[in-house]
């Protein structure tokens, strides 16, 4: 079903927490109903042969939130590398991480160093976890790496553009195709501001625990109707 136009999907896993206040639940289970959400996502996306699989799993701003909510996500997260990605791994799934690792805590660093280790030389597909991220920073780290390599002479300027730039980004990832975003809100909320540059977006009102593979199968369908002329023109369609 997929092929080439179509490379990476990013995802903003938004309603968690109002998920489970409609079930008059408490948030953790919220992030836990999608964290389930998110393994059959990514199962079902290597499944369908899909190569790129961006993921929002904690902004840097999430910090604000109660210290109770980031330690149950951050233990989350522990459980998610280390127990849960068992599948993933014998589907061939390389997993990376985008963001800082400053300020987590030192077992959630080395659940994410174990994982990327185990998974390095999977080729199937690339999930790419964003924590403690945020697009506008990543920026800067790239601008930061860039100026090194300028100074140390590792770089000439002339090589560098806005497709090679992204070699200085946190992982260096093809555009993003299609983002989605669930939860009902329509915003972009820093995430890869890079390399959503002509992303087609999708704002779902599903909260993210019930987004499912066929959902996903759906907004693929309508991306392969959608003509993507990138700022040119499709002179069989456009030139009466
Ligand atoms: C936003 O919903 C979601 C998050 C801040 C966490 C996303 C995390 C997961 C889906 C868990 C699994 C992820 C990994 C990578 C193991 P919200 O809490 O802001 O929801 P709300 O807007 O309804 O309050």
């Amino acid at each position: 079903m997929i092929d080439d136009k179509l490379k990476h999907i990013a995802i903003i896993m938004d309603g968690n927490g109002r998920w489970a206040e409609a079930r008059g639940k408490k948030r953790s289970a919220g992030h836990k109903a999608g964290s389930d959400a998110l393994e059959k996502l990514a199962l079902h996306a290597v499944d369908i042969d899909l190569k790129y699989l961006s993921v929002y799993a904690f902004s840097t701003d999430n910090f604000k939130r109660s210290k109770e909510e980031v330690n149950y996500l951050m233990d989350l997260f522990i459980e998610m590398f280390s127990k849960n990605y068992k599948k993933m791994l014998e589907k061939g799934v390389k997993v990376v991480f985008s963001g800082s690792k400053e300020g987590l805590r030192e077992d959630v660093v080395k659940a994410m160093d174990d994982i990327v280790t185990k998974s390095q030389n999977n080729t199937n597909a690339t999930l790419n976890v964003c924590l403690n991220y945020g697009g506008r920073e990543e920026i800067i780290r790239a601008a930061e790496r860039y100026h090194d390599d300028l100074v140390n002479g590792k770089v000439k300027k002339e090589e560098i553009n806005r497709d090679t730039f992204t070699r200085y980004l946190d992982n260096d990832l093809p555009p993003i195709d299609i983002l989605i975003r669930t939860g009902k809100e329509k915003r972009v909320s820093n995430f890869m501001l890079y390399q959503l540059y002509y992303a087609e977006m999708y704002f779902e009102d599903t909260y993210f625990p019930d987004f499912t593979p066929e959902m996903l199968d759906n907004i693929i369908a309508d991306f392969y109707g959608v003509e993507r002329r990138f700022g040119g023109i499709n002179y069989e369609k456009d030139s009466r």
